[in-house]
């Protein structure tokens, strides 16, 4: 494709208005949701980048797909034709459906870990952290130095740290390490990719001391494009055939069908251990439901068979990724400091190097998230302190685009929005809490600014 312009790869067939606001409107919003964007009323909210997250729009195969929806309890259709596309993309024997990706956490490792076990990861996701502690397990990040800059240029900056893991395995012992994970992308530590290498080495070393590899396979596609983009020996290959190529260096995965699963709803956890899938589904019929359905009506299961093939096609993620590099190297080439190079789903502000006058201690990023909310109504969330708290790596802003949702005009609007904050960004001050949950402090969190 040798055109400049990135054009959406569909036409739109059904639109959905959005609201504008005053910006005396959104300072008062702000106060009433203690300026935490998590308690907005989106009704409230422009452009919502909060999340990628079951945010997509479905497609017209997608929804034709719906009324095929077969709604039996036990045996339906729509759970065979979701285990086939599951299976052709994955390769694993079992596939066990799930409302969302963190239930599929939940059972994978309440079956697998108990206290005093160890789960290392390139990086968890916020809920994968907390499933693996909340089973009294810890979980640990191996990130490479280099990928924790968030200046520095790598093609693959979510590779996990091989070296890290061996050392790890050596020092803490292997009965210790039920499962090792790998974050395709790497979500947490910037949207960034994983390289096919880094994936074979981690599953080598996996393999010599023979525990089980998980992929966090959320956003496979986007991963599988960014391989064939910038992977020696990839460029010829379809992103259904790489990704196939990663899955099978694997013994399982969990996976949000929210992401490159192009459903509002939806996940699964796939494993190839036939005594594990037995505990899994008699813990997922506890709580999510009959292992045909778990958790999912059958039309929800229709619309991820078909959204999983339409993450794979190439045009698609040819305007993905182009249209979220767009939005981040428009912002850097002003000075916007974000963590290089652009990731798949999103970008990420360095709320450290935007604000270097606030202290983590008074979270940059969620200052800097509340204030693109007033300049603009644009709604994106903090990955860092007031997220992580002492396991924070980074202060990051995330940008995370919904797929299939805004177009290039609104991408533009967002640029415009980002830069006006830029320019007066000196006058920005810091927050402090003012109510905290016991986990997962960031849903809910109250802030007041500093005085
Ligand atoms: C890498 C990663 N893992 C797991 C999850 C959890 O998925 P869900 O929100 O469907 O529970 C997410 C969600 O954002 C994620 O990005």
């Amino acid at each position: 494709m040798s055109t400049k312009t990135i054009i959406e790869p569909f036409r739109i067939k059904s639109v959905e208005p959005i609201r504008w606001t005053t910006r005396a409107e959104r300072e008062a919003t702000l106060r009433v949701a203690h300026y935490n964007l998590f308690l907005l009323e989106a009704d409230d909210v422009l452009i919502d980048l909060l999340t990628d997250s079951g945010t997509g729009a479905m497609s017209t195969h997608q929804w034709a797909g719906i009324m095929e929806g077969d709604e039996s309890y036990a045996g339906s259709k729509s759970f065979h034709h979701f285990k086939r596309s599951v299976q052709d993309i994955t390769g694993y024997t079992h596939v066990i459906p799930t409302h969302q990706g963190r239930a599929a956490e939940r059972i994978l490792f309440s079956v697998m870990c108990k206290p005093g076990h160890i789960v290392p990861n390139n990086t968890h996701f916020d809920t994968t952290r907390a499933n693996v502690e909340f089973v009294g397990a810890e979980a640990v990040d191996l990130l490479p130095a280099e990928a924790r800059q968030p200046e520095t240029h790598l093609p693959f900056k979510g590779n996990m740290d091989i070296a890290a893991l061996e050392q790890l395995i050596a020092r803490v012992g292997r009965e210790r390490i039920p499962l090792v994970m790998l974050t395709v992308t790497n979500n947490s530590g910037g949207g960034q990719p994983v390289s096919m290498e880094n994936a074979k080495a981690v599953s080598a070393v996996c393999r010599k001391h023979a525990i089980p590899l998980y992929l966090d396979a959320c956003r496979f596609a986007e991963n599988a494009y960014f391989i064939k983009l910038r992977e020696p020996g990839y460029g010829d290959k379809t992103p259904k055939q790489i990704a196939q190529e990663m899955f099978a260096l694997g013994d399982g995965c969990t996976m949000s069908a929210k992401k490159d699963g192009m459903a509002n709803i939806g996940g699964f956890l796939c494993t190839n251990d036939d005594l594990l899938a037995r505990q899994q589904k008699d813990l997922l019929i506890l709580t999510e439901g009959y292992p045909t359905y778990g958790g999912l009506a059958g039309r929800d299961l229709e619309a991820v068979a078909i959204g999983l093939q339409e993450s794979l096609d190439e045009d698609y993620l040819r305007y993905r990724i182009a249209s979220t590099a767009y939005l981040g190297s428009h912002i850097a080439e002003h000075g916007v400091p974000i963590v290089q190079p652009p990731g798949g789903h999103a970008i990420y502000i360095d709320a450290k190097a935007f604000l270097p006058h606030v202290p983590a201690a008074q979270f940059p990023g969620v200052a800097l998230a509340a204030e693109l909310y007033l300049e603009g109504g644009i709604r994106s969330v903090e990955i860092g302190s007031l997220m992580f708290a002492a396991a924070a790596k980074m202060e990051l802003v995330r940008l995370a685009i919904p797929r299939r949702v805004y177009t290039q005009s609104h991408i533009d609007y967002v640029v415009e929005i980002i830069l006006q904050v830029w320019q007066r960004r000196a006058q920005i001050r810091g927050l402090r809490l003012t109510y905290e949950a016991p986990f997962l402090r960031h849903f809910t969190a109250r802030l007041a600014p500093v005085s």
